[in-house]
């Protein structure tokens, strides 16, 4: 069903309607249009423009339809153009033409941007957990290998010895700046565009303020052209996703390195692994491929509604109607990806003894020579240069060497083990907070 036949002789053509069609896609915001349709009825009816027993009766449609779309019972069919067309269907049918009355005061184009930013923020919560759990599983096994040394790499060359922890634990560090981004972005994007209207406002006095704080929103748009016209939550969470899914592919990176037969260090659990299908001995980490291989997936969604939304004019334009595929691609696949890796991260053992070995290689204890000299009063160019040429370094070792970095964030054992305590300490902290958000979110949705 179109909501806008009135001045048409003709119904779009064939093209035209497949074309413009979204209902295939954009169906997923259903829960969240019906949720803010129930907050315009709300403030429709406080402000007396709707008789209460056709209020009632409309609520009384909506909340069956909240149930029926939830169990699959109610479904766009092949004539509906986008979710708003189809629920307001599904409500004429239910309660007959006054179901119509909701669109008083409202436009599709305040209603989508309403529904894809709680669409947003609901999923990029969940998002925000699912990371917390990697960065369990990224403590515990840089717990497992806190005492473990193994040679640390820069131009992937042996550089210096550290624990092999620290080499682990330098990702949950990542990820907490990610959460931290989702965090700013949730107070940002904290704004709602419903009672912006088709782009000038509400000529009926709804007040958007009321419906802003219904929906859990901090407030209301301050501009109404800003508020159908922004996209930025969407760029914004595509780029937090984008930055999310290149730590998991540098994740993966290393994990395909370390699995190597020349390596030898990692052993990843038969349970993340795939075999290959001509030759029987191959085990082959493809979880960490996968990782590596959607981060250009997820930059593509970026760059594409980045470009859409270049040089788009204001306010609304159906160009907007590209925002939703790449958002939905990007957090669903975030969501494959993430608990993919953090059972990978938590079921891979590693190799001490070949790890232990390559420690010393490579004139690795170098520095700890250069630094010896140093402390004694020559200058470290000079240090520098002998440290290569003298053999005192092969009296040194890789435990003193890396025993002696003691301060904030260094390779020592109290450093690591301080490190990861805070780490734990941090991502309690915060599953408490996301779980309380995620929380009032769902109370919000149940209202
Ligand atoms: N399906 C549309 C979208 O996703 C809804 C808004 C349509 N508004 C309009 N003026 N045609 O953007």
């Amino acid at each position: 069903m179109a909501l806008w036949g009135g001045r048409f002789s003709d119904a779009p053509a064939d093209a035209v309607f497949a074309l413009s069609r979204s209902v295939h896609f954009d169906w997923r915001l259903a829960p969240y249009d019906l949720r803010s349709s129930l907050a315009h009825l709300r403030v429709l009816q406080s402000s007396s423009l709707l008789k209460s027993d056709v209020a009632q009766k409309i609520e009384a449609g909506l909340r069956e339809l909240i149930l029926e779309v939830a169990s699959g019972k109610f479904l766009p069919n092949s004539e509906d153009e986008d979710v708003h067309s189809a629920l307001e269907r599904g409500l004429t049918e239910k309660i007959g033409e006054v179901g119509g009355s909701l669109r008083a005061g409202r436009s599709r184009n305040d209603q989508v941007a309403t529904d894809l930013k709680l669409f947003a923020i609901d999923h990029m919560l969940d998002i925000a957990n699912q990371i917390t759990h990697l960065q369990e599983a990224l403590i515990a096994k840089a717990s497992e290998y806190s005492d473990a040394p193994a040679p640390g790499f820069t131009h992937m060359q042996h550089a210096q010895p550290i624990l092999f922890g620290h080499e682990i634990a330098k990702h949950i560090h990542a990820f907490a700046r990610d959460i931290d981004r989702i965090t700013d972005w949730l107070t940002r994007t904290s704004v709602s565009p419903l009672g912006s209207g088709a782009l000038a406002g509400s000529g009926l006095g709804l007040a958007p303020e009321v419906t802003a704080r219904d929906l859990g929103f901090t407030g209301s748009s301050a501009n109404s052209i800003d508020g159908v016209s922004d996209r930025d939550f969407v760029a914004e969470a595509l780029f937090i996703i984008s930055m999310v899914g290149v730590h998991l592919s540098r994740i993966g990176e290393e994990w395909c390195i370390w699995a190597t037969s020349e390596f030898g260090w990692a052993k990843v659990a038969d349970a993340y692994s795939t075999g290959s299908s001509i030759m029987p001995q191959k085990k082959n980490p493809d979880v960490a491929e996968l990782a590596r291989g959607k981060a250009g997936r997820l930059i593509g969604n970026l760059t594409g509604v980045l470009a859409m939304l270049k040089g788009l004019p204001f306010a609304y334009n159906r160009d907007l109607q590209e925002d939703k595929e790449p958002l939905f691609d990007s957090i669903d696949t975030l969501r494959l990806v993430l608990p993919a890796v953090t059972g990978m991260v938590a079921t891979t053992t590693f190799d001490r003894g070949k790890m232990a070995a390559a420690a010393p290689q490579g004139f690795s204890l170098a520095t700890e020579v250069a630094d010896f000299l140093v402390r004694a009063g020559v200058p470290f160019a000079q240090a520098h240069e002998a440290s290569l040429t003298s053999d005192v370094h092969n009296s040194l070792t890789v435990a003193g060497a890396i025993a002696s970095r003691k301060t904030i964030g260094a390779t020592g054992g109290a450093a690591l083990a301080k490190q990861l305590s805070d780490a734990a300490a941090e991502t309690k902290a915060t599953q408490v907070k996301i779980s309380a958000q995620i929380n009032a979110f769902s109370e919000m949705m149940s209202q």
